[in-house]
């Protein structure tokens, strides 16, 4: 077989093509010209000041409800350390984005999956496992354009997790870096602004909109437990980039971020349109729901079909893409992740052109 062009349809990152780098540029050059005293200090673990007031904005709580992190993964670090145990139970949807899991079974929790839906988590299993004396801490919930799913939940299923959260003393666990990045249909506001208690702490990302690279995240939720997480902030790094963070707050605070989301939108709605043209057309057995916005599509293909299998033969000709049974502790193993958000329309065809090649070969 001759050398193909490697195509990834396994990464969750934008490609370079729809990066604002020059408005980032010129984000960093305003930065460093207003307030070069912050921007090149340590700062403080709450995170750049001017950035953690437009984030405090934006989700309609106060700054001392904010945390501003080395990317999101970081936020999401804190807030297991803060909370887990081992052998503390976490609801987690199946399937779920794979770090998380590995980052629960690193902190000893036990995990209950939850089977996800088309519009979410699946509330009346959750509301059953809880009336059967399961007892969480907290859940986790990927609630737009679900990585790895690309499912959204229902505003009916968002109210529906509160009130178990509220009657049976856990935390929703929010993490919610896609929700910009809708093509279509409608927003819904996040548990976060539905919330009446103190039940939901939200995380937020940069990486999606902005880029990857200036590692920028957040969290924001009762101002109790944010303060406890600023402390072990402090204590693990002083305070986070505030060089990043400053050029972060320079973009959202010139209007840049809402260009860049913008591009970063045009651009994913075609290549999700080139995604589901190219599967109807190459794999007209596969089953999938369109995503409304985000960076990924789940596919299932009939029962007995391999996705490890799959995967390698591929591989070999030069795509690669992750399978199901990776964002689950069981199944998935029918099943794929396409993450179309770094391949342009012509790759996508291309790659899942040889994706149905190399199941053709294995089918015999
Ligand atoms: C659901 C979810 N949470 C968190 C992250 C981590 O994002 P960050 O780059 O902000 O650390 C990702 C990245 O893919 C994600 O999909």
């Amino acid at each position: 077989m001759s050398e193909q062009k490697k195509i990834s349809l396994a990464r969750g990152a934008p490609s370079l093509d729809i990066i604002a780098v020059d408005e980032l540029r010129a984000a960093a050059d305003r930065a460093f010209e207003r307030d070069p005293g912050g921007v090149f200090s340590y700062g403080t673990s709450k995170g750049y000041p001017r950035l953690v007031e437009w984030i405090a904005g934006k989700q309609d709580v106060s700054e001392d409800q904010v945390i501003a992190t080395n990317g999101s993964m970081q936020a999401d670090a804190f807030l297991f350390q803060q909370l887990i145990e081992p052998g503390d139970v976490v609801v987690v949807e199946a399937p779920t984005y794979d770090r998380t899991l590995l980052a629960l079974r690193e902190m000893g929790a036990e995990i209950l999956a939850i089977p996800l839906r088309e519009d979410g988590i699946d509330v009346e299993a959750l509301a059953s496992a809880l009336e059967g004396g399961a007892r969480p801490k907290l859940a986790h919930v990927i609630p737009n354009f679900q990585n790895p799913a690309g499912y959204t939940l229902s505003l009916e299923k968002r109210r529906r997790l509160l009130e178990l959260a509220a009657e049976h003393g856990f935390v929703i666990f929010e993490d919610d870096p896609y929700v910009e990045l809708r093509f279509e249909g409608e927003s819904l506001p996040t548990m976060l602004s539905l919330d009446e208690g103190e039940s939901v702490v939200y995380a937020s990302s940069f990486s999606k909109t902005v880029c990857p690279g200036i590692r920028v995240g957040y969290l924001a939720g009762p101002e109790k437990l944010i303060g406890s997480i600023r402390t072990k902030a402090t204590n693990t790094y002083i305070s986070p980039n505030m060089v990043a963070q400053a050029i972060v707050a320079e973009f959202c605070l010139s209007g840049s971020i809402e260009s860049s989301i913008e591009t970063v939108k045009a651009a994913l709605r075609e290549r999700r349109d080139a995604t589901c043209s190219a599967l109807e057309k190459h794999l007209p057995d596969a089953t999938f729901a369109r995503p409304e916005g985000g960076y990924f599509l789940w596919v299932d293909l009939p029962d007995g079909s391999d996705a490890e299998r799959l995967a390698e033969e591929s591989a070999k000709r030069g795509v690669v893409f992750t399978k199901g049974a990776d964002f689950m502790l069981e199944g998935g193993e029918d099943s794929l992740r396409i993450a179309y958000s770094g391949v342009k329309p012509d790759e996508i065809e291309e790659a899942i052109g040889r994706v149905a090649e190399a199941r053709a070969e294995l089918v015999g």
